[in-house]
């Protein structure tokens, strides 16, 4: 599929569901960047979801960033209760205005929802030469170290670094080994998972992807990555006096129309204001290429920094075009289907877009 193309019918969809063509745009955007960026867990594979809530009027389909607090660099938003799509980007938005005046800047979000993959707001960042330090809590699918029961979600980390001449070095990763979607992967394929991804309901660790499905996800690093978890809590649901643990609604509350209640942080640093930004810029360069050039182990191709794997994933795609597996193309043009346009005769999504775009 033409990326453009699809770019278009994405926003043309968010369109049809309400949004204005601003937040259509920009959510659109976000999607397309998980999808072109390899993170397909988080890209077109997750519009079924947000279309569903949308025509259930489960968020509200026009938020305003609401200004709930400011303080010299700091700013505190109410999103609204409207998709993170399109609040994410809009709180990110003015992070981004304030840092580039005041050289360091912070803005929390509460009221939010699920705000896409977070290397969407790592690239912003890096366009505009900031360094950018990411998070967002998310409902809760792990257990506090040691305990059986979820409270803490897979809270992701996302860092920004700009570069000249090479691609950011952005790491984006959850707290958790493994996400939920792999372990329904597993579940579908009725294949075992490695027994450090996740533990039953008792909280033992355990191979079995449905029994993991039912219990919790194991963090990064175990004690490491659940400190990382917490962290992501306390700046995001606590600076922004959001919901945490099982006050965030759970997948099947979630399914009852609940406000989704995540938080986001966002902190931006102007490396500019430190020395000047066309030698910082030249020295991260150098830093990549030292990195890079660094003595391989037995068997080891190449030798990547965070982030270059994605970005070398989005120049590919944008080269060539977007392919769909057979199942998700087919399982995709359901969407079509639920704005109530006619998919008689037609095989899956990229047909459909190919016929009409
Ligand atoms: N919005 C949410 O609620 C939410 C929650 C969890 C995760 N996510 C998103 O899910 C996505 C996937 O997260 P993940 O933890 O599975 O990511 P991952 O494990 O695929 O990658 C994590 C990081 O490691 C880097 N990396 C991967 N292989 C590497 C290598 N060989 N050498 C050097 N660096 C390498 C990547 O560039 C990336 O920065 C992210 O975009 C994250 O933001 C979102």
């Amino acid at each position: 599929m033409n990326v453009e193309k699809i770019r278009t019918f994405v926003e043309d969809l968010f369109d049809e569901l309400g949004l204005s063509e601003e937040n259509a745009k920009t959510s659109a955007d976000v999607i397309l960047q998980a999808e072109l960026t390899g993170v397909l867990t988080h890209g077109l594979a997750k519009l079924p979801q947000y279309v569903a809530r949308y025509k259930r009027g489960a968020g509200n389909n026009d938020p305003e960033l609401k200004l709930i607090n400011e303080h010299g660099i700091n700013r505190l938003y109410d999103g609204d209760n409207g998709s993170g799509l399109i609040v994410g980007p809009k709180a990110l938005e003015q992070c981004i205005k304030q840092t580039k005046k005041h050289g360091i800047a912070a803005v929390a979000v509460r009221h939010s929802g699920h705000f896409g993959c977070g290397n969407y707001y790592a690239w912003k960042f890096a366009e505009n030469n900031l360094i950018g330090i990411i998070m967002t809590n998310t409902l809760p699918l792990m257990a506090p170290y040691g305990g059986k029961q979820r409270e803490i979600g897979t809270n992701p980390v996302i860092f920004s670094i700009p570069a000249r001449e090479e691609f950011p070095i952005v790491l984006d990763m959850a707290t958790s080994l493994a996400t939920f979607g792999k372990l329904q992967i597993a579940s579908v394929a009725k294949e075992k998972v490695p027994t450090t991804w996740a533990k039953n309901k008792h909280g033992l660790p355990t191979d079995d992807p449905d029994e993991g499905l039912a219990g919790t996800l194991q963090p990064l690093a175990d004690h490491k990555g659940y400190g990382l978890a917490v962290i992501v809590d306390a700046l995001t649901s606590l600076l922004a006096f959001g919901k945490f643990g099982r006050n965030i609604p759970s997948f099947e509350e979630l399914m009852k129309n609940a406000h989704e209640d995540i938080s986001h942080f966002f902190l931006g640093i102007d490396p500019a204001s430190f020395y000047p930004l066309d030698q910082f810029l030249d020295y991260v360069d150098s830093y990549v290429v030292y990195m890079k050039n660094s003595p391989k182990a037995k068997g080891v191709e190449e030798i990547f920094l965070p982030g270059e794997i994605e970005f070398r994933k989005y120049q590919a795609a944008m080269e060539n075009s977007i392919t769909l597996s057979e199942e998700q193309d087919k399982r995709l043009l359901g969407i079509v289907e639920a704005i109530g346009e006619d998919t008689t005769g037609f095989a899956g999504l990229s047909q459909w877009i190919e016929e009409h775009y």
